[in-house]
């Protein structure tokens, strides 16, 4: 099992968490009494068949959707009594988002897409949005590709590209959700190694997957089930 001693930072806090969708006869209840407490320096895997609820629990946690019931508190603070304003800010500061699609914006060039998130955190000073750039672009392997266009990179590289942008603003949390369903297995790999490699360097991140063999990587895994969570035991 694994002993999460009382220091460990809680990032994330979910307590009897429920999530639906619709009303009355066509009520779809997602999450059903959910428990969760994400500390800081997990490598967290969410497995679950299409439609059990992941991208819904990745929204929740990331701040784009809202709980029906129960309680979420993100660093000891209660999301619910934040306004958007307020939640807007702690998303630009302390998420990166990495997702399947990359969603990388090709009227940008590479650095001009990483540096995005320090223009929404109101960094302006432009030799410093660049270094940090830099530094992220070779962090991920590919400092050459900064003055590229991003439809001039092979599928691993944008997804590279897309995770020097999730951390480029040191988040606390990194959240993923599929980063390696649009590529093939081998660059999957190279892409996994790398979230290995933050992780291994204290980065805390949530990943969703639905693939078995990527379970190695994580250091929590749990199955959502019929609205449900199944944690299964240490990994490492
Ligand atoms: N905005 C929404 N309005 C209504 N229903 C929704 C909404 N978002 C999700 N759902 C429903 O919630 C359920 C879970 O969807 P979700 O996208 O979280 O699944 P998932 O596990 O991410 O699936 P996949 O593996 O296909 O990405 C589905 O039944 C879906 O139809
Ligand atoms: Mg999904």
């Amino acid at each position: 099992m694994v002993v999460h001693t009382p220091e460990r930072k809680k990032i994330v806090e979910l307590i009897d968490v429920s999530k639906t969708f619709g009303s009355n006869d066509l009520k779809n209840t997602v999450l059903n009494n959910v428990n969760l407490t994400i500390y800081e320096g997990d490598f967290l895997m969410v497995l679950g068949k299409s439609g059990s609820g992941k991208t819904t629990l990745m929204n929740i946690i990331g701040f784009l959707d809202r709980i029906s019931s129960g309680s979420y508190s993100f660093l000891g603070e209660d999301v619910s009594k934040l306004n958007e304003n307020k939640k807007s800010e702690i998303r630009n500061h302390h998420f990166g988002f990495i997702f399947q699609q990359f969603f990388l914006i090709n009227s940008l060039n590479v650095m001009q897409n990483v540096e995005l998130p320090l223009i929404y955190a109101s960094k302006t000073n432009k030799r410093e949005r660049k270094e940090a750039a830099e530094k992220y672009l070779d962090l991920v392997g590919i400092p050459e590709k900064l003055t590229s266009k991003t439809k001039e990179l092979s599928g691993g590289q944008q997804q590279r590209v897309a995770i020097a942008r999730a951390l480029v603003n040191e988040p606390i949390l990194i959240m993923a959700d599929e980063p390696t369903g649009a590529l093939d297995s081998e660059t999957g790999i190279g892409v996994m190694e790398l979230l290995k490699e933050l992780n291994s360097h204290g980065k805390t991140i949530v990943m969703v997957t639905h693939d078995e063999d990527l379970l190695k990587y994580a250091t929590r895994v749990i199955r959502m089930q019929d609205g449900s969570f199944m944690e299964e035991g240490a990994l490492v």
